[in-house]
């Protein structure tokens, strides 16, 4: 099974008949238990379920044309080269969709520093495909949607979605039941600072971060018993609204995803001492018995998770963060 195969499942029998154009956006998404390794890396099945919660105005909007020339991608108002790697990745991803002599103009904005750590796959792969959803009038399901998004970046397959949302593993070869639901539960206290380390473009993208790790790191073995057990303690968290249960569950997550990077060889550190030090910020806090945890994806930028009424104390130890309230 490949990709076009997907696509020939989910969009069989849809007639092509797109308008001029359309724009879509969707939220990007931080995982509380992460996804990282994959079994299958052409359809990005991964080897655990993953739990994300949107970070609602934090995201991406995508106008795609038509058009008779070549294709034109702009990233955040800059045109990008035929051979920088995002549009190479955008265009094979939009050649599974479109006959041979069609063209797009894409724009894309992201209003977040693009790899800063924070998911720009994931929200830039998800409003592509609600926006070429509008384009071609295929009026999807979301479920659809969602399968369509993970073929261009597992994560993306979460920003379908608002609110927390699960990606189901799933155990089909063709991935058909891979895909994101939300869930029913809501949180509105909760908040995420998005503390900015860095905002240069990382060495090593998740995609062969990913690769290394599961290739090499023996400590790997042991992540989908973590996932299996933080996911039931997500969940109970949140049903519970224990917000205790949630912070440490997606810190010790997100540190247990860390230390099999660490042990892969070449080692992956996407720490800068800077991160370090947000870390031991968090911790003295707690110390202090400041409710506050983090989380952190594949770079050096942290998430720090805490209730609304600890916005003063947390914007007070952390400056210039941005600070997203997911169920606005
Ligand atoms: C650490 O979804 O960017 O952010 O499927 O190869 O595009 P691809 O990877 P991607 O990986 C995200 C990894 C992560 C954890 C997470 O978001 O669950």
């Amino acid at each position: 099974m490949n990709k076009k195969d997907i696509v020939r499942i989910i969009l069989g029998g849809k007639t092509i008949s797109a308008k001029p154009s359309a724009s879509a956006f969707a939220s990007s998404n931080i995982a509380l238990c992460k996804y990282w390794g994959k079994r299958d890396e052409e359809l990005n099945l991964p080897v655990t379920a993953s739990l994300s919660v949107s970070l609602g105005h934090l995201g991406t909007r995508t106008k795609i044309s038509i058009s008779n020339m070549a294709d034109r991608i702009t990233l955040d108002d800059c045109e990008l080269a035929d051979e920088d790697p995002f549009a190479r990745r955008l265009i094979s991803f939009l050649d599974l969709f479109r006959s041979p002599r069609e063209k797009y103009n894409i724009e894309t904005k992201n209003n977040f520093p693009t790899a800063a750590g924070l998911a720009s796959s994931a929200s830039g792969f998800a409003a592509l495909v609600i926006a070429l959803d509008d384009l071609y009038a295929w009026h999807l399901t979301k479920k659809e949607l969602s399968l369509l998004a993970r073929l261009g970046s597992g994560s993306a397959s979460r920003s379908i979605f608002n609110g927390f949302v699960e990606w189901q593993r799933g155990s089909r070869d063709d991935g058909m039941d891979s895909f994101a639901q939300v869930l029913a539960e809501q949180w509105p206290e909760l908040r995420l600072g998005v503390v900015t380390v860095a905002d240069e473009q990382k060495a090593v993208g998740s995609r062969a971060g990913m690769r290394r790790t599961t290739e090499t790191s023996e400590l790997y073995r042991s992540w989908p018993l973590q996932v299996e057990k933080d996911l039931r303690n997500i969940k109970e968290a949140i049903q519970n609204r224990d917000f205790e249960l949630l912070g440490k569950t997606a810190e010790s997550n997100a540190l247990a995803m860390h230390a099999t990077m660490l042990a892969a060889w070449p080692p992956l550190l996407y720490w800068k001492p800077e991160t370090v030090l947000v870390f031991q910020k968090v911790w003295k806090m707690r110390e202090a018995g400041v409710p506050v945890y983090f989380t952190i994806d594949a770079g050096p930028n942290v998430k720090i998770l805490f209730l609304e009424n600890q916005l003063n104390v947390v914007s007070k130890n952390f400056g210039s963060m941005e600070i997203v309230t997911p169920f606005s």
